[in-house]
């Protein structure tokens, strides 16, 4: 039998910066309202949503993923060189292919990176700093980028009553690099494909060039449908990780789920039972839903806000399309 030599691995790894990008165009629940037969009163109560951004043209989902990180880099206080790994969690990338990684890696300056895009929606930012994490503590790479990038305004349906009050467009990114300590906590993470109808796109790409319908895909989702999925298993999924982590809901500074909806994010604190002490993440008020960029996004508002102790451990969850899901407790940077 012969020894396959392992990069040596480390001892632990964890968030050294961060960085967000928000649109300039501030968009009011009464620009959109008026489009959907729906009220700004309707918008607040049902979702916890004021305003949200929405991206310019020359805003792209380049532009702002690149921009997002400039600040995680600068954050972290490291060279663009050092950094081994660009991932880059979207759905919104424009072309089915290339991946946007690499693109915004070589605009960043980093030389020969490994790059790809992660594709599992709004817990696709999870998902891909859980993948960061592992690839620096096994020592694959030294510094790892994660940006969640959206310009969810490309796949929307302005005049669809159930979704185009909800989302809007952003980047916010993270630098994972080594740590004499462990800042990441078992990653809970799972799908379930027999729900994949509940979030998706109203028809293919392939049927729109052939004709077979008359308008391009956009999306489209179950309100409902995942509302209930969301309410009913994150609170397991959110109580799964913490308890992975070796803590209690109580020993948590902050929050930070998936910014889908406030009446979610208002019952699995609830279920949780968490304290005052615990700060919870509210983004969704002024970004609305930002698919893979809002928990990057409602970290850095947090942190802004004096309101995300560095060192101390919180929880991220994210959830949506496929349908995935992805729970994590890691240490603020
Ligand atoms: O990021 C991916 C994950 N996404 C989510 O987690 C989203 C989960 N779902 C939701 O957040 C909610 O289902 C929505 C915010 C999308 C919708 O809220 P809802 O409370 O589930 O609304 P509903 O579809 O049950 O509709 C309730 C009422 C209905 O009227 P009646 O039948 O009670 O008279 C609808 O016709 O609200 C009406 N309605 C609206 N009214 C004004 C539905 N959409 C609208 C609207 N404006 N846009």
């Amino acid at each position: 039998m012969i020894t396959i030599k392992s990069a040596p691995a480390r001892v632990g790894a964890r968030i050294v910066g961060i960085g967000a990008y928000r649109p300039t165009r501030v968009v009011t629940n009464d620009e959109i309202a008026p489009l959907i037969d729906s009220s700004d009163q309707w918008i607040q109560q049902r979702t916890g949503i004021n305003s949200r951004r929405f991206a310019s043209e020359h805003e792209t989902l380049e532009e702002m993923a690149v921009l997002a990180a400039t600040e995680a880099i600068a954050d972290a206080k490291i060279k663009s060189a050092q950094i081994g790994v660009v991932l880059v969690a979207t759905l919104t990338n424009p072309v089915q292919f290339p991946a946007v990684a690499p693109t915004i890696a070589t605009r960043l300056g980093i030389p020969d990176p490994g790059a790809f895009d992660v594709g599992a929606a709004c817990a696709g930012f999870v998902y891909a700093l859980s993948t960061a994490a592992d690839m620096v503590k096994a020592g694959s790479v030294e510094y790892a980028l994660v940006i969640g990038a959206e310009r969810m305004t490309d796949v929307l349906d302005m005049t669809d009553r159930g979704s185009a009050f909800i989302f809007g467009d952003g980047a916010g990114a993270f630098v994972v690099g080594p740590a004499d300590f462990n800042g990441f906590g078992p990653i809970i993470f799972g799908s379930d494909g027999s729900q994949a109808e509940a979030i998706s796109m109203t028809s293919t790409w392939f049927d729109f060039r052939s004709g077979k319908v008359p308008e391009p895909p956009t999306l489209r989702m179950e309100g409902q449908q995942v509302f209930r999925w969301a309410v009913s298993e994150m609170v397991g999924v959110a109580q799964r990780a913490i308890t992975a982590a070796g803590l209690e809901p109580k020993d948590l500074a902050a929050f930070i789920p998936h910014q889908a909806n406030n009446r979610i994010t208002d019952a699995i604190v609830k279920a949780l039972d968490f304290p005052d002490s615990v700060a919870i993440a509210r983004d969704i008020r002024d970004s609305g839903n930002t698919t893979a960029a809002t928990v990057p996004l409602a970290l850095h508002a947090l942190r802004s806000e004096g309101r995300a102790p560095a060192g101390a451990p919180a929880l991220l969850l994210g959830f949506g399309a496929g349908l995935t899901y992805a729970a994590q407790v890691v240490a603020l940077p």
